[in-house]
């Protein structure tokens, strides 16, 4: 049998469980109790696919009008991404349990590399919407599809694996 150690803990004990924040991870930023990260995400993610799905027809077609959607889509996945990690962020800082876990962090940094390469797939068309499709502008919009994928895949397993932002129930 293992001899004890002198000054050995009877048990083992974990800082992050034990801090006293760590059982609360109910949103803060919501309206009536709808946290509003997860109500802003849903429109980043679909112009993130709109904007490769435009670039797509574009290459099919050759139409103008599709490499106009696409800069239109990215421009506004870019904005409204910003919008919906200003919620996130909120969220991450002002909830304790939120801010304690790690899974928390690690969906930040890759949330914060997705908005970049938006702002990047956006800027870069500004300079002429049509020539910046091929080859390029695709082949950013489909990496970024891939990215967003991942952020809303961790994002959803912030919620029902971690159950982070979600209310604790009134009932
Ligand atoms: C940039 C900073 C961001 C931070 C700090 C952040 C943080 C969080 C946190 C704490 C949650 C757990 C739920 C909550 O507390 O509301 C979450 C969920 C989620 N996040 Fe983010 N986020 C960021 C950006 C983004 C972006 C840009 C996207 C996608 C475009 C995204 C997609 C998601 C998704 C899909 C969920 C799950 C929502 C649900 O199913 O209810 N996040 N995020």
């Amino acid at each position: 049998m293992a001899k004890k150690m002198i000054n050995e803990p009877d048990t083992l004990s974990d800082p992050i469980v034990e801090h006293p924040g760590y059982e609360e991870t109910e949103s803060l930023v919501g309206l009536w109790g709808h946290p509003l990260h997860a109500m802003s995400v849903a429109f980043p993610v679909a112009l993130t696919f709109c904007a490769f799905g435009a670039d797509l027809f574009y290459w099919w077609s050759g139409e103008l009008f599709w490499a106009r959607a696409a800069i239109w889509a990215a421009g506004t996945a870019f904005l409204l991404g910003l919008l919906a990690g200003a919620t996130g962020t909120a969220e991450l800082l002002l909830v304790p349990g939120i801010r304690i876990r790690a899974p928390a962090w690690t969906h930040f940094v890759i949330a914060v590399l997705l908005l970049s390469l938006l702002g990047t797939n956006w800027g870069y068309r500004l300079q002429g919407y049509e020539a910046a499709v091929l080859p390029y502008g695709i082949v950013l919009s489909g990496f970024n599809v891939l990215v967003v994928m991942a952020t809303g895949w961790h994002g959803g397993k912030l919620v029902f694996d971690h159950r982070l932002g979600t209310s604790k129930g009134k009932g």
